[in-house]
């Protein structure tokens, strides 16, 4: 079969591509389909055609898998957060595995790495601690609403549907948030709609509601309300804010954050504390942390502890070690880490995640943490010459975290030239994994790679690989 552009053709979808993509073989070419899992049988227009593959854009189901079940979630076939949602979990688990195998093997030709099964995510629902709802002037409506003509299309509170950046599905529940979430959601849903002050639409640049944030601490079970408006109107989010602490004694925290920014990103310009205090509590194992609407935090706790405990084990410190974390963030890998080493010093280029990890070890009364601030491609050089070199002092320990581009070329060389004794090398995307560690492989040998699932649902995979460095 010749496949050619605007054409639709019957494709068989045989496996699942990094990305989460369904991926059919017609005569051994590859196409690329969104929204379709192995098993299925559809009906799909391709979209593009290069030389070694085709992407296709799905037009109906012929046939659908037998591996498929049915979705807890009303909208986990148009929403874009949980696209494996109908795939049994077990399943979900497999497929991440072989991606980060069949990573490790294509991309860096490391064919005999010992990849375990993945470690789960305790909670498959409501498991997120922190979402992110946007406010619209177009609401997208589901198949079953279309025919509906008392619904208004002029608000939206939720999620965006894949590939329109200004449309939202207008939903009642999110079934990867906590049970209270879907509450809040509802009545602020409510309270806007009975404003009659308008949403913001990311195409006018006009209006007032911009987006719902809600964050939740596992551990404290309580809850930060973030609403971000497009100006000021303390009198109608005050309002607002009252009611909610009124009914919801869960809440410890509601801020405003205002942004006239037209990017789509739910960060203010500046913050407004409208009740409680301005950060919620959450702890990871012994260690509590303050979190602000704005902060970074891993989004699974329960996960973000696996996946330290694992880091923890991989490090084996004895409490003698001198060790570094690049990629620090805030500071939560050197915090769990710290009573087993000598000095921790973590680097990291966001100013304001470096004043929360320092506060975060002073709120646990942690002394032996350093952190600084800046591009590890520029700290670290100079870390190299002056700090550890010429003092005699050396790294035993090294733990990288990096963002989903991976490592930057001169950071690894800087890696090639400390040799720590160990590396525990935390990824979030499996290619730049494999990339990194078909570099780091010249000196280390890689004893073996955990994967830990974080997000259920979606094709995104943890993992953490143990690298010793060779012995000659
Ligand atoms: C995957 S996060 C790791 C966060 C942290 N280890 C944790 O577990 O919470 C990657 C971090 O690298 C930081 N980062 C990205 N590029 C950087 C660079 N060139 N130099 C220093 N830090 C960088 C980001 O700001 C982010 O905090």
């Amino acid at each position: 079969m010749t496949i050619k552009k605007r054409k639709a053709y019957e494709f068989e979808i045989i496996d699942l591509a990094f990305g989460g993509k369904g991926l059919a073989k017609p005569d051994g070419f590859p196409v690329f389909i969104d929204r379709v899992l192995p098993g299925d049988k559809v009906l799909a227009k391709v979209v593009k055609k290069k030389k070694n593959f085709a992407e296709a854009r799905l037009i109906e189901f012929i046939e659908k898998s037998t591996k498929r079940e049915k979705a807890l979630c009303q909208y986990a076939s148009y929403c874009g957060g949980c696209k494996w949602q109908e795939l049994p979990y077990e399943t979900q688990l497999e497929y991440k595995k072989n991606h980060v195998k069949e990573s490790l093997e294509h991309i860096a030709k490391l064919n005999d790495i010992k990849v375990n099964n993945v470690k789960p995510s305790e909670n498959i629902y409501q498991f997120r601690n922190k979402m992110e709802f946007s406010c619209s002037d177009k609401r997208w409506l589901l198949p079953s609403e279309l025919s509906n003509p008392d619904i208004k299309k002029d608000f939206g509170l939720g999620l965006h549907v894949p590939g329109t950046f200004d449309r939202v599905i207008d939903l009642e529940r999110c079934e990867i948030q906590p049970e209270l979430g879907n509450q809040i959601m509802n009545d602020v849903r409510s309270f806007i709609k009975g404003s009659g002050v308008p949403a913001y639409g990311l195409r006018s640049h006009e209006g007032f509601w911009r987006f719902l944030m809600l964050r939740h601490s596992f551990y404290f079970d309580k809850w930060l309300v973030n609403i971000v408006t497009a100006k000021e109107n303390n009198e109608l989010v005050m309002k607002l804010a009252l009611e909610l602490i009124e009914k919801y004694p869960q809440i410890d925290s509601i801020v405003n954050n205002i942004t006239s920014r037209k990017a789509g990103i739910a960060i203010g310009e500046y913050e407004k504390l409208l009740v409680g205090k301005p950060y919620i509590k959450e702890k990871l194992g012994k260690f509590t942390f303050k979190i602000s609407a704005n902060s970074f935090f891993q989004t699974n706790t329960r996960g973000a502890e696996n996946l330290y405990s694992i880091v923890s084990g991989y490090a084996n410190l004895t409490g003698k070690e001198r060790v570094l974390d690049l990629y620090s963030g805030t500071g939560t890998i050197p915090i769990w880490l710290s009573k087993d080493a000598k000095e921790i010093i973590g680097i990291e280029i966001v100013e304001s995640a470096v004043e929360d990890a320092r506060k975060n070890a002073e709120l646990n009364n942690i002394t032996n943490l350093k952190f600084l601030t800046g591009d590890i491609k520029d700290v670290l050089p100079s870390l190299n010459q002056a700090d550890f070199d010429k003092s005699g002092n050396k790294i035993d320990v090294m733990i990288i975290d990096p963002p989903r581009a991976g490592m930057h070329k001169g950071v690894l060389a800087e890696v090639l030239k400390l040799l720590p004794e160990k590396i525990v090398y935390v990824s979030c995307n499996p290619a730049t994994l494999a990339r990194d560690l078909e570099v780091l492989s010249t000196k280390y040998n890689i004893l073996e790679v955990q994967p830990v699932d974080m997000f259920p649902h979606t094709f995104h995979i943890e993992s953490v690989a143990d690298l010793l460095l060779k012995t000659k």
